[in-house]
């Protein structure tokens, strides 16, 4: 049996999340699967990713980072160190701004538990994704590990958690730029940025953008949202944490015809994403194809 944890796309409200405001994102179709096998004769907990070039254990590779979140995982499930050995499926790329640290750590929570034939209790789940993703990123907001673990789209606050909104499907183009970027160097470019005021009128204008572009996608009312994404990946920019190549990815979107563009996740490399009408989606993959960047559709919602 395997087990997954989804990938996802922050529609609106990134780094602003992190000061309480609310985002507004959505689950893949698409994420990280995982399969527990036991070694019965003993060994490490190990887990092996092999299409991220990821092979750690728990304990004896403490210098990986990696590492260190699947034992924090094993921890946080008061499952000692069972002698497993987990491998993983990777349908998204790592390090793209596309929630794969979370969806690790959902997936390997979920398959520790049924291996040791336990319950999957969300609480226990959401716990042992907040110590990998506290571990790696610092000081994150759970919208990840919340996405990766429930699917669907939603909006997210600190404080309230995962809020499930009934959307009608919405195809989401996703561009990555290979270009990788830390979450944590990103959350903290912003904290200077603002001086850790969460009252800052970039942070605020977020989050009503947020607001705006909920109302807009549940009305379907697409250049609405469009232009809402749009708008935030201007003040992300102004925030610091775009570059001029996320810049020139949203600005091939929107001249090939998409409604908006913006950076996704946490920014400074990473992804973008665009919606564009039916029409002129395969414009804007081709336009992104000219820079090297292997555009997709995902649908969410629906
Ligand atoms: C990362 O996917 C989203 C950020 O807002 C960080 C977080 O919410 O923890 C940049």
């Amino acid at each position: 049996m395997t087990s997954i944890g989804w990938g996802k796309v922050i529609l609106l409200g990134e780094h602003a999340v992190v000061y309480g405001y609310p985002a507004l994102a959505a689950a893949l179709d698409r994420g990280v699967t995982m399969g527990a096998i036991p070694t019965p004769k003993g060994g490490p907990l190990r887990l092996d990713v092999p299409a991220w070039e990821l092979a750690v254990t728990a304990g004896s590779t403490a210098d990986h980072p990696v590492a260190r979140a699947l034992a924090a995982i094993a921890d946080a499930l008061g499952a000692g160190r069972p002698a497993l050995s987990l491998v993983g499926e990777a349908q998204i790329p790592h390090s793209a701004g596309l929630g794969s640290s979370a969806a690790l750590a959902v997936a390997v929570a979920r398959a520790m538990l049924v291996a040791a034939n336990r319950a999957p209790d969300p609480a226990l789940i959401d716990a042992a994704a907040a110590a990998s993703e506290t571990l790696l990123h610092g000081r994150p907001s759970g919208v990840d590990a919340a996405l990766a673990a429930a699917g669907g789209v939603g909006v997210f606050r600190r404080a309230a958690g995962l809020r499930p909104i009934p959307t009608p499907p919405l195809r989401v183009l996703v561009g990555p730029s290979g270009m990788p970027r830390s979450t944590s160097a990103m959350v903290e470019a912003v904290a200077a940025a603002v001086g850790g005021n969460a009252s800052d009128a970039r942070l605020a204008e977020l989050g009503a953008l947020t607001d705006d572009g909920t109302a807009a996608l549940l009305a379907s009312d697409l250049p609405r949202l469009g232009a809402a994404m749009s708008r935030a990946h201007e003040v992300l920019a102004g925030l610091g944490v775009s570059n001029p190549r996320l810049d020139s990815l949203c600005e091939a979107a929107r001249a090939a015809g998409a409604h908006g563009a913006k950076l996704t996740g946490a920014g400074g490399g990473g992804a973008v994403i665009a919606i564009a009408p039916r029409e002129k989606e395969a414009a804007v993959l081709t336009e992104w194809r000219a820079t090297d960047v292997n555009g997709f559709v995902a649908t969410i919602g629906g």
